[in-house]
């Protein structure tokens, strides 16, 4: 190998290392992905809801079936998705915790979620409702 082929091969390395630098920033890394599935809203469900949403019933709310029980998937007692992606306001499971009684009683039935347990659900939905 003469010189300039050694340089080329070493400058490509270092050209290469840097461009994985400032490539683009994963979801995780994104300072505005700020709620998580698995430990900001699960964590709710375990506290707030399994005790009537476990796996007898439709809506299963318990850890490893939540997810798929409610996004994209219709409500079974209203017209309308549980969980649209990216938008809590056409979502049942946000306007069933919202206290606005559009569909029917607020849950979890009998008590209330706090404001930030609300917020929590809110913007992860909003925030593309991600499985993370
Ligand atoms: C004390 C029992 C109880 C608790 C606790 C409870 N739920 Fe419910 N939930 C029900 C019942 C009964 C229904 C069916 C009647 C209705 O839609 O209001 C229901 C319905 C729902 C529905 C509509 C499902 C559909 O497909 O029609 C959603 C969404 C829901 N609950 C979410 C929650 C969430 C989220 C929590 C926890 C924050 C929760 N529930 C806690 C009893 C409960």
């Amino acid at each position: 190998m003469n010189k300039a082929i050694i340089f080329l091969f070493f400058g490509l390395l270092v050209f290469q290392s840097c461009s994985k630098d400032v490539g683009p920033i994963e979801p995780e890394n994104n300072p505005t992905q700020n709620v998580k599935f698995a430990t900001d809203v699960q964590p709710i469900f375990n506290n707030q809801c399994v005790s009537c949403h476990g796996n007898s019933g439709n809506l299963n709310l318990e850890s490893g079936n939540s997810y798929n029980n409610l996004v994209g998937v219709n409500a079974s007692g209203y017209s309308g998705k549980r969980v649209v992606a990216g938008d809590a306001e056409h979502s049942i499971l946000y306007k069933k915790i919202d206290g606005s009684g559009q569909y029917g009683s607020n849950m979890p039935l009998g008590s209330n979620l706090s404001a930030a347990q609300i917020n929590t659900i809110k913007q992860w939905i909003d925030e593309g409702a991600l499985n993370n």
